[in-house]
């Protein structure tokens, strides 16, 4: 059976799987719900116990339905949700993270993001963040989609913790966070989790030069080509990526992303194939 492998989740130092599982837009029809929880259990047994979800996703639902699939597990469980920017204010954040917990069935996350730029203060979002630690809320305080000057400003909102992450968009089609965040995040020891590995839906076609580039990839290793991708964007430390957790066959396709190394030469027809800007970019973000 795979078993995913763990790797120091930046200074925590909690051993968080390189694969975890993304929650949005798993609500829905009855039947496609039921998968969902069905997935993300089974990413659970084969050790994808970083699980992502958000306020915002599907209004609380994504949550509930988490709730569902880590019932009985939460032990396992690397918990991650977020709050809504238009909810960051001093109090607005902790009320939106006890909602959270509720939706949650639990008394802690292990990790609480701001999921983009608020219009509230840095410094009100991270007081707020710090006393949610300081109850035992939730164990760590991270941000999502913040360029470099926006996870300084963080960090330096921060007075007694340090932030723990930043989740970004980092995907074969989307490598600008390789220049000038992804060194900055790893010399701070803040984790970089990379959100939509599979583009939401633009993963390269076969017929495509990038496609048949990862498909010989694939074939080389004996691998897919979403496992040779999964494999590329958690190839540096501090790297960890969510691919969604829909169908439980491809959950169990993405926990083998993970186990094997691409070879320079592998890595190098990826670089051809999908390369990442010559140039700074302003971050990207869905
Ligand atoms: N912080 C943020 O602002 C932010 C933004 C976007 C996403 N996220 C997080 O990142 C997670 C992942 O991103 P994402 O949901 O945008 O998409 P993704 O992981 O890039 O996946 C794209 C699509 O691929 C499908 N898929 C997954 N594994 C597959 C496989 N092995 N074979 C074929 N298809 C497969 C998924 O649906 P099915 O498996 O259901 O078919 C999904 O529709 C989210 O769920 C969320 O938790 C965070």
């Amino acid at each position: 059976m795979v078993f995913v492998t763990r790797r120091p989740f930046g200074f925590t130092g909690v051993e968080v799987p390189v694969i975890g599982q993304g929650t949005w837009m798993i609500e829905g029809a009855r039947d496609s719900e039921l998968l969902a929880i069905e997935a993300l259990g089974t990413g659970l047994d084969l050790g994808l116990t970083h699980v992502d979800t958000a306020e915002m996703y599907g209004s609380g639902r994504a949550e509930e339905l988490a709730a569902k699939a880590i019932a009985g597990r939460r032990g396992e469980v690397f918990l991650v949700s977020k709050v809504l920017p238009s909810n960051a204010s001093f109090d607005g954040t902790l009320r939106a993270c006890e909602r959270s917990l509720k939706r949650l069935g639990t008394d802690y996350l292990d990790l609480y993001l701001l999921h983009w730029e608020s219009r509230y203060p840095i410094a009100e979002t991270m007081r707020a963040m710090e006393k949610l630690i300081d109850d035992g809320r939730i164990r760590f305080a991270g941000v999502s989609n913040f360029d470099v000057d926006q996870v300084k400003a963080a960090e330096a909102a921060l007075r007694h913790h340090r932030l723990a992450a930043n989740q970004v968009l980092y995907h074969l089609g989307e490598r600008g966070i390789e220049r000038k965040l992804i060194p900055y995040c790893q010399q701070r020891e803040i984790a970089v989790v990379g959100y939509s590995p599979f583009g939401h839906g633009a993963f390269p076609r076969p017929n495509s030069p990038g496609g048949k580039a990862l498909l010989e990839v694939a074939q080389r290793n004996h691998r897919t080509v979403r496992q040779v991708a999964l494999n590329f964007l958690t190839r540096l430390p501090h790297l960890f990526t969510i691919p969604k957790a829909g169908d439980p066959d491809h959950t169990r396709e993405n926990a083998g992303g993970d186990g094997w190394t691409l070879s320079g030469e592998d890595v190098a027809a990826i670089d051809r194939a999908f390369p990442a800007p010559a140039h700074d970019t302003p971050l990207a973000m869905l």
